[in-house]
């Protein structure tokens, strides 16, 4: 696949720092050793050293030149829990807790990030979603001018006619349950900055509902609309239209009915959905049923790039996941 070839090339070319919170997972060592071997990036591993060593050891593999952190004795510590004792002073974080938290190598990532001690972080093979986002929602917070993280899927469809050359970005699929109308406005901004960044596309951004252009009335449809304008206000470049259906979106018949002075309308790229329940059955109806390749989620709008793994992961997700952190990483901080 081309994009991944082109986002792999970056990542060596990059070589970020990226923290692995679960060191001692069986695919996340596999996963290293890969990583290694093709120079994607700097690896670190966070847990027992004893046990990733033994896990390495267990799955035939060498981790040499990665970088190994116990989060329970680190040196850092100190110096850490003084960093979240500062931002959730708001909160009554005392020095106490956020050392028990920083046993936690869910919470010791982000702070590694926080203080300049890596560029990114991957977790998920083993820990749900929320407690992935979480402490990076916590510590590391949105990136400037942004107030919500979501979630973006690359969606690789057999069939060029669609989306830019047959791949289309989906958000958000992974973080905000009910979104509101704001909200969804800047996933829309936000998704179109990932669609250019890591595809190279030229984003044209539909905001997806049951409804075309005031077909159906209803207050949800009006939220899809409402939020269209916001993305306008916010991005005033953006190429974005709606309410309108998939249908409308996707085929240029179709748009010519429904919708024939949209430009976005039949030839769209990026499918805002109008919350996670319908981004999520979403992406995984066109993954399973239409044999779609599906990569991601992307997390977007973090100010640093922290990623979310399935607890089905493969060995190359994880591989390629490190890439896309690299790539993210690449474009935050240069
Ligand atoms: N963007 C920015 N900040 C956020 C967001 C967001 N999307 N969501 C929560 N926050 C902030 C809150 O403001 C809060 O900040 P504060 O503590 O400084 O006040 C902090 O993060 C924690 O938020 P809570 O609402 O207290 O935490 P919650 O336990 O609700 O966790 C979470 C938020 C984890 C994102 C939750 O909404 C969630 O679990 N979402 C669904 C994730 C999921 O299961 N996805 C589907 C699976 S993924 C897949 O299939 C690919």
């Amino acid at each position: 696949m081309e994009l991944l070839k082109r986002v792999i090339q970056n990542a060596q070319k990059y070589q970020k720092r990226i923290v692995l919170a679960e060191g001692a997972e069986p695919r996340t060592l596999r996963a290293t050793e890969i990583i290694l071997k093709q120079n994607l990036a700097k690896i670190i591993l966070l847990g027992n050293p004893d046990e990733i060593k033994k896990g390495a050891q267990e799955c035939g593999v060498s981790i040499e030149g990665a970088t190994i952190c116990d989060p329970r004795t680190d040196p850092r510590r100190d110096l850490y829990a003084d960093i979240m004792v500062e931002i959730r002073k708001s909160k009554g974080l005392t020095k106490s807790e956020a050392l028990e938290l920083l046993n936690d190598p869910l919470y010791f990532a982000p702070l590694m990030i926080k203080n300049g001690d890596a560029d990114g972080e991957i977790a998920g093979a083993i820990n749900a979603t929320g407690d992935v986002l979480r402490p990076a929602l916590q510590f590391v917070k949105t990136m400037p001018g942004v107030s919500v993280v979501s979630g973006a899927f690359m969606m690789f469809v057999n069939d060029p006619h669609f989306g830019h050359d047959g791949i289309l970005v989906f958000a958000d699929c992974a973080v905000m349950p009910d979104p509101n109308e704001r909200q969804l406005a800047e996933i829309a901004v936000t998704t179109a900055k990932t669609a250019k960044a890591i595809v190279g596309m030229d984003p044209r951004v539909a905001m997806l509902s049951f409804s075309t252009f005031g077909s159906a009335k209803h207050p949800l449809v009006d939220k899809m609309s409402n939020a269209t304008r916001i993305a306008r206000e916010l991005d005033p470049s953006l190429k974005i239209d709606g309410e309108m259906q998939l249908d409308a979106a996707l085929v240029p018949e179709v748009a010519k009915l429904k919708a024939p002075n949209s430009e976005v309308a039949g030839r769209a790229n990026v499918l805002v959905f109008p919350g996670l329940e319908a981004a999520n059955i979403g992406y995984k109806l066109v993954q399973r049923l239409g044999k779609a390749e599906a990569i991601g989620p992307v997390l977007q709008g973090m100010a640093a790039p922290i990623n979310d793994l399935s607890r089905g992961c493969s060995v190359s997700d994880i591989v390629n996941m490190v890439a896309i952190t690299a790539n993210q990483a690449a474009a935050l901080f240069e």
